[in-house]
C-alpha cells in the first residue's frame, strides 16, 4: 500500500517535472509559464458532491476572471468548499482571465482528483480546497530561485532599498500589487485578495527578508509564499533563464511541507535543482 502510494505520488512528480522543464523554456513575460503547483493528499471520487463543488468553484472562478483581479467563492453544496483566484492586479483583465483559464486547466491535469490545489502561473495563481485557508495569512516558502549575473555590494543596497520600499508601499485600492525600485533595481509584489493591508504588508516583508537573506549578490530573485510573493530584477538584464536558475545563492527551496496542501511540491521542486 505504501508502496503503491509512493509510486503514484512519483508518477505525479514525474509528469509535474516534465511540465515545470518545459515551462523553463519559456520566454520571461509569458504571462501563463509555470511557477509552481501543489496538491493535497486527500483524494475526491468523481461522481461525488464533493467533485461537484469542486467544479462549481473553479466553474465561478473562471467566469469571474475577466471581471476582477480577485474574487472568492464557496460552493452552494458545501460552505466548507472554497476556491479563490488572484492575478497580478496591475495586468489587464484579458491577461487575467487567459491566465486564470490556463491555471485551472493545469490543474485539473496536476492536482486531479486532489481535495485541494493550488496553482501559480507567472501572472495569476488559483487554489481551491476545503481546508479554511481563505482570510489566513500563510508566509511557508513555497518556490524561491536567485539568478542573473552576479553584482556586487551596491546592487545589493539598491536590492534591498527597493525590497524596503515594496513593505513600505501603500497597496492600492482593492490591489495588492506594489512596485518599487532604487538605481538600478525594480522590485514588485503581489499579495492574495483576502489578505488585508496589514497582512499583505507582513507578508512582503517575509518575502523580502527571504530574498534579502537568500540570494547573496544574485541580480535577480523570486520568492513565492502562501499568501503573496516578490520578485526583484536588476534593470537591463539581469533576468532569469533556465540555466541560470539555482546557480546563485539559494537557488530553488528545500523546504520540508507539512502535511497536506502542496504536500507534492516539495519534491517537484526539489527534483528540478
Ligand atoms: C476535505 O475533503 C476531503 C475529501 O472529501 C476529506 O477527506 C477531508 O476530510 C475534508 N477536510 C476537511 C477539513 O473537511
Ligand atoms: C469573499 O468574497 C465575498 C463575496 O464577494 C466578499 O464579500 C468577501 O470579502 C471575500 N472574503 C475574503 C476574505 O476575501
Amino acid at each position: 500500500m505504501a508502496t503503491l502510494a509512493t509510486a503514484a505520488t512519483l508518477l505525479t512528480v514525474l509528469s509535474t517535472l516534465l511540465l515545470l522543464l518545459r515551462a523553463g523554456t519559456c520566454a520571461a513575460d509569458d504571462y501563463s509559464a509555470f511557477v509552481y503547483a501543489g496538491c493535497s493528499q486527500g483524494h475526491y471520487d468523481a461522481s461525488s458532491p464533493y467533485a461537484s463543488a469542486v467544479d462549481s468553484v473553479l466553474t465561478s472562478v473562471a467566469n469571474s476572471a475577466p471581471y476582477a483581479p480577485y474574487a472568492n467563492f464557496t460552493a452552494p453544496s458545501d460552505a466548507s468548499m472554497v476556491g479563490l483566484y488572484q492575478c497580478r492586479s496591475d495586468l489587464p483583465s484579458s491577461i487575467c482571465s487567459g491566465c486564470v483559464r490556463s491555471a485551472i486547466s493545469r490543474l485539473s491535469t496536476l492536482c486531479a482528483w486532489s481535495a485541494g490545489g493550488g496553482v501559480q502561473l507567472r501572472a495569476c495563481f488559483v487554489r481551491y480546497g476545503n481546508d479554511s485557508f481563505l482570510g489566513k495569512q500563510d508566509t511557508a516558502v513555497l518556490f524561491k530561485k536567485c539568478g542573473g549575473t552576479p553584482g556586487d555590494a551596491g546592487g545589493v543596497a539598491m536590492r534591498d532599498s527597493a525590497l524596503g520600499a515594496l513593505v513600505a508601499a501603500a497597496a492600492p485600492e482593492g490591489g495588492g500589487y506594489r512596485a518599487g525600485g532604487s538605481g538600478g533595481v525594480q522590485a514588485m509584489s503581489q499579495c492574495v485578495g483576502d489578505l488585508g493591508a496589514k497582512a499583505c504588508s507582513d507578508c512582503v516583508s517575509a518575502a523580502a527578508a527571504q530574498l534579502k537573506a537568500g540570494c547573496g549578490y544574485a541580480t535577480a530573485g523570486e520568492v513565492y509564499l502562501g499568501k503573496c510573493y516578490a520578485r526583484f530584477w536588476a534593470n537591463g538584464g539581469g533576468g532569469f533563464s533556465s540555466s541560470s536558475a539555482g546557480r546563485h545563492g539559494f537557488g530553488l527551496v528545500h523546504h520540508a511541507f507539512a502535511t497536506g496542501f502542496l504536500a507534492s511540491l516539495a519534491y517537484v521542486v526539489s527534483l528540478a535543482v
